[in-house]
């Protein structure tokens, strides 16, 4: 239904800045969830990934609902897991606006949103609220004016905030618009980061009796000697999985483009290719020992489907939402489910 819809609404919301055509949706998917009763569990092909059992091979990526206001509703699509922020210990307002732009000929986005947020009290409210019943990933980061030296402070109380209500975290180090975050990618930052949250997670799993999965999210703009360098330290921690790729700074294919020269993170089209190719080395480096969740360019079901054979188990989408709406989650849905069947169902299944 709402599928069928959104072709139609489209035009209209995109007459509407991007930011306040946004906020419409999670309005109109916040009381759809409010009115519906949860929907059964969706389609697709289940699989069995750091000790959870996914309905199907697609999630909703992080930065969409950033305050999980709308979870009960964005189930209604047929997500098998969700995502929810970045949020941060604190509220806080993300940069001045304008700070989200269409780049319509290249189906993409650019965004410098700066992880506007309304703290991890708030987000922790909503989600104990839901009455959906499926996979809810948290994605957590630091306050903007909290130095880079104690990021790691941030992680911790996020992560405490939020053990309670999520089904696995995600520590998100990749974002472009937060000062020096991407740092914490490299060399000893990112190892003692892993220390510290591991150590605080295996803390948290003996006192509350209930594990919670950690994943990292990588950025795309990664040379082969850093990739390296993740793929190692992640396999040296208690880390359950990598989500492969955040936004770009790269503008290559769209510099042409009037709202190219935009500060920000480029997502969309013209990030598949480059974000794959980061799903591909990470598979060859990780050789199996760490699932992989891929984010980055989803536009059709072929996308989608050379995500899982350049080695992803699970894919998340975003800017394909805005531009081909609800219908992209069922295409995907249905697409990696006839990719991950034994060879010999295939034809059956299609
Ligand atoms: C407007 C916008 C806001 C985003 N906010 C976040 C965020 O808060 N945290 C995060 O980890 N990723 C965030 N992302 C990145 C997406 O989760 C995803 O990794 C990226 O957009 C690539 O996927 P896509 O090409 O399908 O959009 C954001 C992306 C967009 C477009």
């Amino acid at each position: 239904m709402v599928a069928f819809l959104y072709p139609l609404i489209r035009p209209f919301l995109f007459s509407l800045d991007p930011e306040v055509a946004h906020e419409i949706v999670l309005f109109i998917l916040k009381y759809l969830g409010a009115i519906f009763s949860p929907p059964p569990p969706p389609e697709g092909a289940p699989i069995s990934l750091m000790g959870l059992s996914f309905p199907n091979r697609v999630g909703l990526a992080a930065g969409f609902d950033k305050n999980g206001t709308a979870i009960d509703g964005l189930a209604h699509l047929g997500f098998g897991f969700i995502e929810v922020g970045t949020v941060t210990p604190r509220p806080q307002a993300g940069n001045p606006k304008p700070r989200l732009f269409r780049l319509p000929q290249a189906r993409a986005l650019i965004n410098r949103m700066g992880f506007n947020n309304a703290g991890v009290r708030s987000l922790v409210a909503q989600a104990a609220r839901r009455r959906w019943s499926g996979i809810l990933g948290v994605n957590i980061g630091k306050n903007a004016d909290t130095p880079i030296e104690r990021a790691v402070d941030d992680y911790r109380i996020a992560l405490l905030s939020t053990w309670a209500i999520a089904d696995y975290i995600a520590l998100n180090i990749s974002s472009p618009n937060t000062t020096h975050l991407r740092t914490l990618q490299h060399g000893e930052h990112l190892e003692k980061l892993l220390a510290e949250l591991s150590l605080l997670a295996e803390q948290l799993t003996q006192t509350t009796g209930k594990r919670v999965p950690l994943v990292v999210k990588i950025a795309p703009d990664l040379d082969e000697e850093s990739l390296t360098h993740i793929a190692t330290t992640l396999t040296a921690y208690p880390i359950s999985a990598v989500i492969a790729t955040n936004t770009t700074l790269s503008r290559t294919g769209v510099a042409h483009l009037p709202l190219a020269h935009q500060t920000g993170g480029l997502s969309g089209a013209p990030l598949m290719a480059v974000s794959t190719r980061i799903v591909e080395q990470l598979s060859s480096l990780l050789q199996g020992r760490l699932p992989i969740i891929a984010a980055g360019g989803i536009l059709t079901a072929e996308d989608a489907v050379a995500k899982i054979r350049a080695g992803a188990s699970l894919v998340q989408l975003y800017t394909g939402l805005i531009y081909r709406g609800p219908r992209l989650v069922q295409e995907v849905i249905k697409a990696t489910a006839a990719e991950c069947l034994p060879r010999s169902q295939r034809s059956q299944a299609m």
